[in-house]
């Protein structure tokens, strides 16, 4: 097994990853989180057939009180219509506030659990049992919690650090392909961000990757969690450095609002968000041609777009995109703030011109010289 410690004084908590930890997490729960009698696990119609059984009776052998709830699957129901029946599931329930609240499943289960447990009886313990690679790889680390408003998504939501979490790496061998790539996504960020062990992993054996072969996949997700661990543990609330975690997803974002968040998985979008700033490093003379090329390659081969596909073309796309980055939260004084990596390893933050960026938006839309 390998132990992440996430330090935050006294939101520190254990990152665990395993194969097969989730028929383990009885024990798991005796260990780092004694005083719970009660548990609520939250997961959806998707995993919960899967995985929901092993996990129950786990912490039922463990002489915890477990009561299990299914939520819709998908972004759309992460709202305040389920929020609220998982609230008067709580209720019905009747979890105290020595009771933990266990998501299991993505990011979504993850992201709305997280907010009900927050909230419930002003907060009661929170374990991430991310099964999705995204989830693992980032959604479950670092205590963001949210659901989405109609305005927007994350809009509603709070800081909440999980009290434990559980990663089981045997729960990604039912992750369907398109999921396995936006978790990857990440992870390349990660590479490029971090440099180093994870950066090699990438460069070297992506064969083994494709092949998901357990050994790779393993290191990969530990080294991950390592280096959003890392940051978090930084900056906890987003002040400051936490946002280079943001790397590629400034047009990622433009993007996927631009399409209406149901063209691309948000991995996808990230995809060429990262093939962007990439470039338009490349371009300001700030980052190696060489490095660029290598980073759109290893997208590729992953799968992953790294430029909107012919199909999604359409006119005005690109001005669509830049009108949501000026929009964007992190504009300031009028301008929009990247994070641009400088080497692999190393990324700064700060602004580009205008033009040079609406060229190379116009670039990924298959604009150019339109
Ligand atoms: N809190 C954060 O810091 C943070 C960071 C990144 C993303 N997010 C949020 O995470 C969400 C995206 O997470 P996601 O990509 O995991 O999406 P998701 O939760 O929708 O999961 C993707 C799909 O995979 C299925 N699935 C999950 N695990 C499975 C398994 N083991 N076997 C079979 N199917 C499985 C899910 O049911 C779903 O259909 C978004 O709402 C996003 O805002 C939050
Ligand atoms: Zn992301």
């Amino acid at each position: 097994m390998d132990i992440i410690r996430q330090n935050l004084g006294e939101n520190s908590y254990q990152i665990l990853v395993d194969e097969d930890i989730i028929p383990k997490a009885g024990s798991l729960a005796r260990e780092y989180l004694p005083n719970t009698r009660q548990a609520f696990v939250l997961t959806n119609t998707t995993v919960g057939p899967l995985y929901g059984q092993k996990l129950v009776d786990s912490l039922e052998k463990a002489g915890i009180q477990t009561f299990i709830y299914q939520m819709p699957d998908g972004e759309d129901h992460k709202n305040f219509a389920v929020l609220n029946e998982v609230y008067d599931a709580l209720l019905e329930a009747k979890i105290e506030r020595q009771g933990s609240l266990w998501a299991l499943g993505g990011g979504v289960v993850g992201d709305l659990g997280g907010f009900a447990a927050a909230t419930y009886l002003r907060g009661i313990a929170f374990v991430q049992v991310p099964t999705s690679l995204l989830a693992q790889v980032d959604s479950s680390v670092g205590g963001k919690v949210a659901v989405n408003h109609p305005k927007g998504k994350n809009l509603i939501g709070a800081f909440y650090q999980p009290s434990l979490v559980l990663a089981d790496l045997a729960a990604l061998n039912t992750l369907p392909e398109r999921e396995w790539q936006v978790g990857l996504a990440e992870i390349v960020k990660y590479g490029v961000l971090a440099g180093g062990e994870i950066w090699q992993l990438l460069v070297n054996h992506l064969p083994l990757i494709k092949a998901k072969d357990p050994d790779v996949i393993r290191k990969l997700v530990v080294q991950s969690i390592k280096i959003k661990a890392d940051v978090v543990e930084k900056d906890e609330r987003e002040s400051g450095l936490r946002m280079i975690l943001n790397l590629g997803h400034t047009i990622g974002h433009g993007l996927e609002a631009a399409t209406g968040y149901k063209v691309f998985r948000h991995g996808e979008a990230v995809a060429i968000g990262l093939v962007g700033v990439a470039r338009l490093a490349a371009r300001l003379g700030r980052f190696s041609q060489e490095s660029c090329q290598q980073i759109t390659s290893i997208l590729a081969r992953l799968g992953l777009p790294v430029a909107v596909p012919q199909s999604v073309q359409r006119n005005n796309l690109a001005q669509e995109i830049l009108g949501h980055l000026s929009r964007d939260k992190k504009v300031q004084k009028g301008e929009v703030r990247f994070v641009l990596p400088v080497e692999i390893g190393k990324v700064e933050v700060g602004t580009v011109p205008q033009k040079l960026l609406e060229e190379i938006v116009r670039e990924l839309c298959g604009e150019a010289g339109k």
